[in-house]
C-alpha cells in the first residue's frame, strides 16, 4: 500500500483552552496522531524504526482558519508534497466532518535520521509507502553491445560529478544497489544490468558469457556515459568482473570498492558444483535452484529480521533467464585466479565484508585486503553476502567516507 489514508479524529476536552477552543499547540499533536494512525492502518506503526531510521521533524508551519471544540470530529488528509534522498515534505489539512469547514493546514519537513541523529537515506520500505519519488536527473539508458550482441539497461543518477560504477552480483540485477544509487548525491551513479541478467538481453550462445565479455560490456557503459575513469564498485561476481576489468583496462579505474568478493578462482569441487547448478537450471528452470542459493546469499540476521527482503531477492532470482543464469555460472567456473594481481593494485581500495557472509567469509575478504597495498577493510555487522542491500546505512557510511577521502 502506498500513501496516507484519510484519518478521522475526535477532539478531546483536555486538548482545549479556557475558551473551549482546540489549543494551537495541541493542533500539531492532532496532525501527528493522524500520521501515526495512517502508518498503523498501513505498513505498521514501526515502519521507520524497523528500517533503522526515525522521522525527525525539521520544520513545521501551520495555519488556523476556524475554531474547533471538544467532540468535533476532524478529517485529516495527508499528502507527500516532495521526496528527497533523506527528507520528505508532508502537507496536512484538517476539515470538520460535520460541516466540511477547512479548519487548518500544515506543512512539515521530516528528515530520516539514524540512531546517532545523522540524516540517512529514506529506506526502500518507507519510500514505497510514501509513493513514487519524482527524481530529477534519473535516466535509464540502453547500451548496445557489438552489433546486436546484447543490450543492457543502465540506471544513471546525477547529472554531474565524478562517476561511480556499480557492478551487481549473481544472480541479481542493478536494483541491489538502489540504496547507494539513492544516496551519494555528489556522484554520478551508474548501475547496469549485466548481460543475461535483470532487464538485459540474453545472448543465446554459451560462449557469450565470460569475465572478459562482462568486463568489456562495462567499458561500453563507461564510454556511453562519457567517463574516462570511474570508481568501480563490484559485489561478489561483480568483484570477479572488476578484477578482469583491472587486467584489461586499468587506466579506466580511479579507485576500487570490493564487496563480499574474493580473488581466488573456484576449487575443483566448486567448479563441479557450478556445472551441476547450471545443468539443473537448464533441465528444470531456475526455480529448482533458488532454495539452494537463498540461505547463503543473505545473512542470518536478515533471514530473521527482514523477511520482506528475503522474499524480494527470491523474486529477483526467479526472474533470471536460464541461459543468463547458466552462462554466469560457467563464466564464474572458468574465471582465473586474481590473487597474483592484488599486490599490483595501485588505486585506493576499500574492501567491505558482511560479518555474517557464509559464501565469502570475513576471513577471506580480510586476507584479500591485506594483499592490496594500502587497502582499507570494513566489516559490516548483521550483514551476510549482500551487505549493501542488507545494511545500507552502514555500507553507505563507509562508502561515503572512502569516497570523500579520495584524492581529487
Ligand atoms: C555472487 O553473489 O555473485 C555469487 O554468489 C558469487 C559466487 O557464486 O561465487
Amino acid at each position: 500500500m502506498s500513501g496516507f489514508p484519510t484519518i478521522e479524529l475526535t477532539v478531546y476536552p483536555f486538548e482545549c483552552d479556557a475558551f473551549g477552543h482546540l489549543n494551537e499547540a495541541a493542533f500539531l499533536a492532532v496532525f501527528e496522531r493522524a500520521r501515526w494512525d495512517a502508518l498503523a492502518r498501513g505498513p505498521g506503526i514501526d515502519l521507520f524504526r524497523k528500517n533503522g531510521v526515525w522521522p525527525a521533524v525539521r520544520k513545521a508551519g501551520i495555519e488556523y482558519h476556524a475554531a474547533v471544540y471538544p467532540g468535533d470530529v476532524l478529517r485529516i488528509e495527508t499528502m507527500v508534497a516532495r521526496r528527497g534522498t533523506t527528507s520528505f515534505t508532508l502537507r496536512q489539512s484538517a476539515t470538520r466532518a460535520s460541516d466540511g469547514v477547512r479548519v487548518s493546514d500544515a506543512e512539515l519537513v521530516l528528515v530520516c535520521i539514524d540512531p546517532l541523529g545523522r540524516p540517512a537515506p529514506i529506506p526502500e520500505a518507507v519510500g514505497t509507502f510514501l509513493g513514487p519519488r519524482v527524481t530529477k536527473g534519473t535516466e535509464m539508458l540502453r547500451v548496445e553491445i557489438g552489433k546486436g550482441e546484447a543490450q543492457l539497461p543502465v540506471e544513471v543518477r546525477g547529472d554531474s560529478g565524478d562517476v561511480i560504477l556499480f557492478v551487481h552480483g549473481f544472480p541479481l540485477d542493478h536494483t541491489m544497489w538502489r540504496h547507494q544509487m539513492a544516496g551519494l548525491t555528489k556522484w554520478k551513479r551508474v548501475a547496469p544490468d549485466l548481460r543475461g541478467m535483470g532487464g538485459a538481453s540474453t545472448p543465446p550462445r554459451a560462449s557469450a558469457y565470460s569475465m572478459g565479455h562482462y568486463a568489456d560490456d562495462l567499458i561500453a557503459v563507461l564510454d556511453q556515459v562519457g567517463a574516462r575513469r570511474a570508481v568501480v564498485c563490484g559485489l561478489s561476481m561483480g568483484g570477479y568482473i572488476v578484477f578482469e576489468l583491472l587486467r584489461r583496462h586499468p587506466e579506466r579505474i580511479r579507485a576500487l570498492v570490493l564487496c563480499d568478493t574474493k580473488a581466488e578462482s573456484d576449487t575443483a569441487e566448486g567448479r563441479k558444483a557450478r556445472d551441476e547448478q547450471a545443468g539443473l537450471a537448464e533441465r528444470e528452470g531456475v526455480g529448482a535452484v533458488v532454495d539452494r542459493l537463498l540461505p547463503k546469499l543473505l545473512g542470518k540476521t536478515t533471514h530473521k529480521a527482514q523477511p520482506e527482503l528475503v522474499a524480494e531477492v527470491r523474486e529477483v532470482i526467479l526472474r533470471s533467464s536460464v541461459p543468463g543464469f547458466a552462462g554466469a555460472l560457467r563464466a564464474m567456473r572458468d574465471r582465473p585466479d586474481s590473487t597474483p594481481d592484488l599486490g599490483g593494485i595501485r588505486v585506493p581500495t576499500l574492501v567491505v565484508g558482511g560479518a555474517e557472509d557464509e559464501l565469502i567469509p570475513p576471513a577471506v575478504t580480510q586476507q584479500m585486503a591485506t594483499l592490496i597495498p594500502g587497502a582499507r577493510y570494513e566489516s559490516i555487522k548483521s550483514a551476510g553476502h549482500m551487505a549493501p542491500l542488507e545494511q545500507p546505512l552502514a555500507v553507505g557510511r563507509v562508502l561515503g567516507e572512502f569516497l570523500e577521502a579520495l584524492p581529487k
